[in-house]
């Protein structure tokens, strides 16, 4: 499997160029980047129960805050989404983050997309979203993922039910 996600940072001229060109950011894994002194840095705590794997995750932020502490687990039991990608956050984290920091009509961009969940949360609060993804498999995947939860959500506006996800598990044959 590719694991470039892991391994290479992004270069400080990306960097540079995400501030150049957004009012706002918020920068995972902030700790690894030569960021200027914020106020507004958030702490995901992960509710992981290993020790030997990461127990929560630190974003810098250009907001002048009081820092934030998101409390959403990560982990499989409590966590039932698709899985796509190996360092996926999850569409519940991401739609607590965009409730602390967005404000309605702010357009949200995130030049590293994987799995796309970030894109499923801003499609639920209704915020305009523009995404890069360089992996094609994790781009078609995390864009399958995400038309399926429009159609369900669209189904679920104007039917009351989710009907496609129900024929799939419920087919219905007719027989003439
Ligand atoms: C840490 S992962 C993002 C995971 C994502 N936040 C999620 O919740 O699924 C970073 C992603 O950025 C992609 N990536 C890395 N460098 C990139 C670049 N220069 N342009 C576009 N995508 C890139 C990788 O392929 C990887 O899928």
């Amino acid at each position: 499997m590719d694991c470039d996600w892991d391994t290479e940072r992004a270069s400080d001229e990306t960097i540079r160029e995400i501030m150049r060109v957004s009012e706002h950011q918020i920068i995972w894994g902030g700790n690894y980047y030569d960021l200027p002194p914020t106020r507004g840095i958030v702490c995901w705590n992960k509710l992981q129960s290993w020790e030997n794997f990461s127990q929560w995750e630190m974003a810098w932020t250009s907001y002048n805050c009081p820092a934030v502490m998101i409390t959403v687990s990560n982990t499989g039991g409590a966590n039932k989404e698709t899985k796509i990608h190996p360092t996926q956050k999850s569409v519940a984290m991401y739609k607590e983050l965009l409730r602390r920091f967005a404000k309605p009509g702010d357009v949200i961009f995130d030049p590293y997309m994987g799995s796309q969940s970030l894109r499923i949360a801003c499609y639920d609060m209704g915020f305009d979203f523009y995404g890069c993804e360089r992996n094609a498999l994790f781009f078609e995947t995390g864009c399958k993922w995400f038309e399926e939860h429009k159609t369900k959500a669209e189904e679920i506006r104007e039917k009351g039910y989710a009907s496609t996800a129900l024929e799939r598990i419920n087919p219905v044959f007719e027989f003439n």
